[in-house]
């Protein structure tokens, strides 16, 4: 198992404040250990009760888990819920005229929606749906930039029983293309274009050279919201402008009550081969985990300002914008931009701003920030804080440390959360009133998640070694299936080759500590953690050989100080190797290629030519090889299986 540096030596501890502590939603570590002894004694009671108080349920029910058909577990199967009745109609009696979202746009107009405001919007577009025949069960893909307009999107859906499937606005036309294609998707919606840090990306253009192929003929309607009134192209049997749509759409629309296991949405993930994984999530399941984790990891508070900015594309923009902290009636901020834009105090204004409670963001983020302005929150009030989160791969403990100190003001807890697409909600983070930090580790489990490392036969590991992090006991906000193939969904999670598959096995490697505190080392498999977004090498491979120059290619991570990992490719030409003038062209056309291929955010960092790739006598590319060449590390490892040894020379150096 690989060991993340520095982490071993790692001993700083920071308790939390008996100030905060005493008004926390988990005030102790005996209440933590409490919740998490009531779990273990009957975890069917513990989620039946917490469904129970969190949920508005149309129709009650009677059986907390089906596990018959294990691993495809059922929560709550036989109760009727409605997942937007549950985020809006239920604050209208008592907090209608409290604001839900306080959007800012990337050149700063702010716009304020209500619970009022959001679940009129909800209902237009929802009816606006129906009558063109968008039901219960048909899949919807939204292409939208983050503004208010893209949570009214999901939540129309979920009012009707239609399934969301969110693609985030950076992929390119043919990700999203094998997305629409995937899902089925009846309908699309999206704007004419997207503004992030001032420049403009062309969402409905892309939408047309995604839908023009003849296998998306079953796309019989696309919604566009007029972001800028740039000039579109439309295609009157099919395009809609949203505010022409939704204009005449009643303000009322009663909810489609759905089963507990109803989809709510599908989201595409990277795995380490093949296509992208449609990670289906159920309603009630997914909805009790958004809100345990917004109580027990969030603290929770109603007068909390809460800002995820993570983008509606991602799990963490679903569960942590659009339902978490609505299913909660919330106030949050929405931001459309980007941290640098136009300057890197940009974060800091906004939390100064509006007076943000609660601030949960990414590591390479935090990174990106400390690099272009460590001293920049400084200049800032940012009093008004009092909790800080972090999310999507390993916080390095330099940014940590800077984050706590230098936004924080050492006064407010951060809380590491580790958790999946596949998860839903927070897996492994700490209860900030409960429990003391190590800056790097995310701690310990949430009360009721059975997490848990363990060696191939499924036998947890001592403290201190490194193992599959799994996670034992089914819970309720956990992945259902895979989008149209179950058979992957057990391979994948449930494989025979860990514990026999009885464990949901994630797919990280991990390791904890005397204390039992966990740390997580990365991935096990062939996915890298690039900005905190997870990408498949195979994917990048694959995009690579299908430009018609490449004859082969094979796609490693390497540290990156900023991004957490920097892609780089090793690739093999059809015909010559190139000449030295040569290959800065070709290395152009290819991160280029890529960038249409899959999305900018897969560009490879560095590419380097071979006239072959270092194999194993059976043909297998030796990765480990290409990793230490990727970060100039002596090759140190036995190389005597290697079909060609001498290749490892041509590759050790990039190109210049
Ligand atoms: O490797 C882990 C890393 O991100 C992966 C999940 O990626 P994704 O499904 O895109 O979801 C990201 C947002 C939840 C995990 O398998 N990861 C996520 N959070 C952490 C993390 N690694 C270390 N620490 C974390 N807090």
């Amino acid at each position: 198992m690989p060991t993340i540096e520095s982490i071993l030596k790692e001993t700083r501890i920071f308790s939390p404040a008996k100030e905060f502590s005493s008004k926390a939603n988990i005030p102790s570590f005996e209440a933590y250990q409490a919740l998490c002894a009531e779990a273990e004694d009957d975890n069917l009671s513990f989620w039946a009760k917490r469904a129970q108080e969190q949920i508005a349920w149309h129709k009650p029910f009677t059986q907390v888990l089906n596990d018959r058909m294990a691993p495809f577990f059922q929560w709550f199967s036989d109760g009727e819920l409605n997942v937007s009745y549950n985020c809006l109609d239920r604050h209208l009696e008592t907090q209608a005229d409290k604001v839900a979202i306080i959007f800012e746009s990337d050149d700063g107009e702010i716009i304020r929606s209500t619970y009022h405001d959001l679940h009129q919007r909800v209902c237009k577009l929802a009816n606006a749906l129906k009558s063109q025949n968008i039901n219960k069960g048909d899949r919807v893909v939204i292409y939208m930039p983050m503004r208010i307009e893209a949570v009214v999107a999901m939540q129309a859906c979920a009012r009707i029983g239609a399934i969301h499937s969110v693609v985030f606005g950076g992929f390119s036309a043919k990700s999203l293309h094998e997305r629409i294609q995937d899902a089925g998707a009846v309908a699309v919606i999206t704007a004419d274009e997207q503004v992030r840090g001032g420049k403009r990306n062309p969402l409905k253009l892309i939408v047309d050279e995604a839908l023009s192929k003849a296998d998306t003929a079953f796309v019989r309607l696309v919604v566009v919201y007029q972001r800028t009134g740039a000039d579109i192209r439309f295609d009157p049997a099919r395009d809609v402008w949203w505010h022409e749509f939704t204009e005449n759409a009643g303000l009322q629309c009663e909810p489609e009550w759905v089963g507990a296991e109803h989809p709510l949405f599908t989201l595409y993930t990277s795995g380490s081969t093949g296509k992208p994984k449609g990670v289906q999530h159920s309603s009630a399941g997914y909805l009790l985990g958004t809100k345990e984790s917004m109580q027990w990891i969030f603290d929770y508070k109603p007068a909390d300002v809460f800002w995820c900015t993570a983008d509606v594309g991602w799990i963490t923009g679903h569960s942590y914008v659009a339902y978490g902290p609505l299913a909660m009636g919330a106030t949050q901020v929405i931001f459309e931009g980007i941290p640098t834009y136009p300057n890197a105090g940009r974060f800091w204004e906004i939390i100064q701003k509006h007076k943000v409670t609660t601030f949960y963001t990414a590591p390479t983020a935090i990174r990106s920030l400390i690099k272009l302005g460590a001293d920049l929150p400084e200049q800032y009030e940012l009093s008004s804080l009092r909790l800080l989160g972090s999310v999507g791969e390993p916080i390095n403990p330099e940014a940590w440390m800077w984050f706590y100190e230098k936004v924080g003001r050492s006064r407010c807890p951060i809380v590491d959360t580790w958790w999946q697409t596949e998860t839903g909600s927070h897996m492994i983070a700490p209860a900030p009133g409960a429990i003391a930090l190590k800056p790097g580790s995310c701690t310990f489990p949430l009360p009721g998640i059975s997490a848990a490392i363990v060696d191939e036969a499924g036998h947890d590991v001592e403290n201190g070694k490194g193992g599959f992090l799994v996670i034992k006991k089914p819970f309720p906000s956990q992945i259902r299936t895979l989008w149209g193939d179950s058979e992957r969904f057990k391979e994948a999670y449930f494989s025979k080759d860990i514990g026999c598959g009885k464990y949901y096995v994630s797919g990280d490697s991990a390791y904890r500590d005397i204390e039992g505190y966990f740390w997580i080392m990365g991935r096990t498999d062939d996915v890298l953690n690039v900005s905190g977004h997870r990408l498949g090498t195979m994917e990048i491979e694959s995009a690579l050989v299908a430009h018609p120059s490449v004859a082969e290619a094979a796609v490693v991570g390497k540290p990156h100080e900023i991004k957490g990992e920097a892609v780089i490719a090793f690739v093999v030409l059809k015909g010559q190797y190139p000449h030295a003038e040569e290959i800065t062209q070709i290395t152009h056309t290819l991160r280029e290629w890529v960038a249409k291929e899959i999305g900018p955010i897969a560009k490879p960092d560095e590419i380097r030519f071979g006239e072959n790739l270092p194999k194993t006598r059976s043909g297998k590319i030796m990765r480990r090889l290409l990793r230490s060449l990727a970060k100039g590390e002596e090759i140190t490892q036995d190389v005597s299986t290697l079909e060609n040894p001498a290749i490892l020379e041509q590759l050790k150096y990039p190109e210049k």
